[in-house]
């Protein structure tokens, strides 16, 4: 089966060919599956604002897309009606941007009579760490690191995620993000930050690692930004002492995720650790985690950097995964899917295996976006 992944939660613009027949197969890696990816990235048109402008956010989404479509189908040599299935971000994210996604991918998946996959953002960065050479096996424990969220899951298998803990606050993206724009670096904060960190002298600034002691697997990191505003506030920030500060602050984070991680695993036990989301690619975090591992013997994961922020591939396979559960589940050949599209008037399923059933079923085509959507509420579904 080949899926086509289209991701628009926030401000980059993704697309990607997922073909399950290659990914899928008894000895096979899932990265054997992935036909073809492409994304535009909005850096540069959110840079003078300090941050994501919602509104310019959509409407480049919708410039972007059909283009990055055709190329993600041209080099995966694929045509069109290949397609059995579309998946797209259904949440969370910015209402507007997920809407141009959704629409699409709801648009096209109804007029080629297949299936519109709405996949939550976070579950493609859960299970983005397959697209790597050496896939987990599941269960795992996953650190989700992004700009919107900062969670501890225990992940039994597909659709099966277990809340361990998560941030009581900002998230550690949003506290890079923060503390980035303290040391008037430009957006997106954390790799520049990352960058000026490399800099820094070791040891001349030390800052507070909220919550490490909490006896539990909850984070917090605005006191940490806040902790990092007031000692701004003290010094004149030349170059060096920016750096100084950068290189502090990312070691006060990168402590307090590992030691929340290393707690995760000896309390649950379990063997393997995954690490997703944007704040993934950070290499001091990526470095001090496999000291970690190796120390307390579990093994870690990690997507290929390319995917560890937002791509299209991890919507792609997310969609891949969740229908061939599905079509594996289904006794009568119906398909259960979170963007199923029904008929308003007598509520029946008009998903089928046979595509024949779509072009008989009512013009209405619903689908649904979710802006706030936790990860934890698609547990079992
Ligand atoms: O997963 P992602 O692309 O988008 C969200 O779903 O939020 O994550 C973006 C976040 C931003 O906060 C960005 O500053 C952070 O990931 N990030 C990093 C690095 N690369 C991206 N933070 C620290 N170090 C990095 N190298
Ligand atoms: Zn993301």
């Amino acid at each position: 089966m080949l899926i086509l992944g289209i991701e628009t939660s926030c401000d980059e613009t993704a697309v990607a060919l997922y073909d399950t027949t290659r990914g899928f197969l008894e000895g096979c890696t899932p990265r054997a599956g992935l036909l073809a990816h492409a994304l535009h990235t909005q850096v540069a048109l959110h840079d003078e604002y300090g941050g994501v402008v919602p509104e310019l956010a959509s409407r480049d989404h919708i410039r972007r897309l059909l283009p990055l479509m055709r190329e993600v189908m041209e080099r995966g040599e694929a045509d069109v009606h290949e397609l059995s299935a579309v998946g797209y971000t259904e949440g969370p994210g910015l209402a507007g941007a997920l809407l141009v996604g959704a629409s699409v991918a709801a648009s096209l998946a109804f007029g080629l009579g297949v299936p519109a996959i709405g996949v939550h953002h976070l579950e493609g960065h859960l299970l983005s760490p397959l697209l790597a050479e050496n896939a987990p096996a599941f269960p795992f424990i996953a650190l989700l690191v992004s700009g919107g969220h900062t969670q501890l899951m225990h992940v039994s298998g597909i659709g099966q995620y277990a809340l361990l803990g998560e941030t009581r606050d900002d998230a550690a993206g949003e506290a890079f993000d923060k503390t980035a724009k303290l040391l008037g670096l430009p957006y997106p904060g954390g790799p520049a930050l990352a960058r000026l960190a490399e800099d820094g002298r070791p040891g001349r600034f030390r800052f507070p690692r909220p919550m490490i002691d909490s006896g539990d697997l909850d984070f917090s990191f605005s006191g940490l930004k806040t902790a990092v505003a007031t000692l701004c506030a003290r010094h004149a920030l030349d170059k060096a002492t920016r750096a100084d500060v950068a290189h502090a602050f990312q070691e006060a984070a990168v402590d307090v995720l590992v030691a929340k991680c290393v707690a995760a695993m000896e309390r649950t036990g379990l063997e393997r650790l995954v690490v997703a989301g944007g704040v993934g690619a950070n290499l001091k975090l990526r470095a001090a985690l496999d000291w970690a591992a190796a120390s307390a013997d579990f093994d870690v994961h990690y997507p290929p950097l390319e995917f560890c922020t937002d791509n299209g591939a991890m919507i792609a396979l997310a969609g891949a995964l969740r229908l061939s559960a599905e079509l594996r589940d289904s006794r009568s050949g119906a398909l259960r899917l979170s963007a199923e599209l029904r008929d308003r008037r007598s509520g029946a399923l008009r998903l089928g295996t046979d595509p024949s059933i779509m072009h008989a079923a009512s013009p209405h085509c619903a689908f649904t976006v979710r802006p706030r959507w936790d990860l934890s509420e698609i547990v079992g579904s």
